[in-house]
């Protein structure tokens, strides 16, 4: 089976596109392929060192992976400073990424923002450490939102440029494996991840503007539906959601130019497991005021269950640490035999 890794910081609370546009796509993989899931703490200190409750947080954001439906004894659930060779890793692949191609990443610009000499050098490093968050594992595929794109990028920019960089070393130490790179089989030791993005909600939008992204950092709380949002709550964001005028579009070319419609009939389908194209021909036609109370029912029948297991599982934190023990010693096994042979090709004798 092919092996699957993703990541979530615990930096605030989950919200939909968390849960739409990553963690429901984690629980679907689980059929067809090995899964290892992890909750970033070490990217959680990159925007901002000192953290109220940084424990209590990798607890909720593991919680809320079980709570969904991910499976910690088939599959792998860990925190990521509890394996060294994330940081270890990160480190050679900083040698290996140019700062460039750093300075380059959009989510880097947005978060630092206009005082760039003053943000961390975590954050500039950041694409760094999460290419060695997959390698590690040698991951071949990684679900993920659409903004995430260019961070997986770099990831192959990076696997590309070590495999190039040592390859007469890699089939001198016989670690490489044959790999397709367009039409060109090369032989190379860390493999170029496939992103899975697609789907019918990749980028989930604020519900109070579809032109922006449903986001942690929103100051409305109005414009995102949290993990934790009781049914009322989630029932009344719905109600409030921001949109235009018009009923739903006959067919799905009419919902271009209407982001909030094409939002909220995207997470319509994410919620339920079909297209776009199958929402609208149930609701075409339809008014708002016929579809926001088909959309509160669903989103509450999907999350309050999740909900409810979330806070249950919250109020056992020792359970949730044994998983992530667990999680960290059967993830660092996979990790220690990565660290020992990328040592032995660059040469460290470690
Ligand atoms: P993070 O913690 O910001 O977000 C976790 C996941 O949620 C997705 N996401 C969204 N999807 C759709 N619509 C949205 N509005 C939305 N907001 C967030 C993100 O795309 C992500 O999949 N850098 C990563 C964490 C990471 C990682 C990794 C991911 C670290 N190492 C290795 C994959 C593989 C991040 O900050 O995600």
């Amino acid at each position: 089976k092919p092996l699957v890794f993703s990541g979530v910081q615990p930096t605030g609370n989950l919200h939909l596109g968390n849960y739409l546009g990553a963690i429901r796509k984690f629980v679907a993989l689980q059929e067809s392929h090995n899964c290892i899931y992890c909750v970033v703490d070490l990217h959680a200190l990159t925007a901002q060192l000192v953290h109220d409750d940084l424990a209590g947080q990798t607890r909720a954001i593991t919680a809320a992976f079980l709570a969904s439906g991910i499976d910690p004894k088939a599959h792998i659930v860990f925190n990521q400073s509890r394996v060294p060779g994330h940081a270890e890793l990160a480190w050679i692949f900083n040698c290996v990424a140019r700062i460039g191609w750093m300075n380059r990443m959009t989510q880097f610009k947005d978060k630092a923002g206009k005082d760039r000499e003053n943000a961390s050098l975590g954050l500039l490093a950041y694409p760094s450490l999460m290419a060695a968050d997959i390698l590690l594992y040698r991951a071949t595929h990684v679900p993920v939102g659409d903004d995430q794109k260019q961070h997986l990028e770099l990831t192959r920019d990076i696997a590309q440029k070590f495999n190039i960089d040592f390859s007469q070393r890699i089939a001198e130490a016989g670690l490489g494996v044959d790999m397709l790179v367009g039409e060109e089989r090369v032989n190379g030791y860390f493999p170029l991840t496939e992103p899975l993005i697609e789907g019918p909600a990749p980028r989930v939008m604020s519900l109070r503007d579809g032109t922006k992204k449903m986001s942690k950092s929103d100051v409305s709380d109005l414009s995102r539906i949290n993990l934790t949002d009781d049914a009322d709550t989630i029932a009344k964001k719905i109600r409030k959601a921001k949109t235009d005028p018009q009923p739903l579009p006959g067919d799905v070319d009419g919902l271009e130019g209407r982001p909030e419609a094409e939002n909220l009939v995207g997470i319509y389908a994410a919620l339920s497991d079909t297209t776009r194209e199958a929402v609208i021909s149930e609701f075409g036609g339809q008014q708002f005021s016929a579809f926001k109370p088909a959309l509160a029912e669903l989103a509450i029948s999907v999350m309050s269950p999740i909900n409810a297991e979330m806070r249950r599982l919250m109020d056992d934190p020792a359970h949730i640490d044994a998983v992530l023990e667990d999680g960290g010693e059967r993830a660092g096994a996979i990790a220690d035999r990565t660290m020992k042979e990328v040592k032995e090709i660059i040469g460290l004798l470690g």
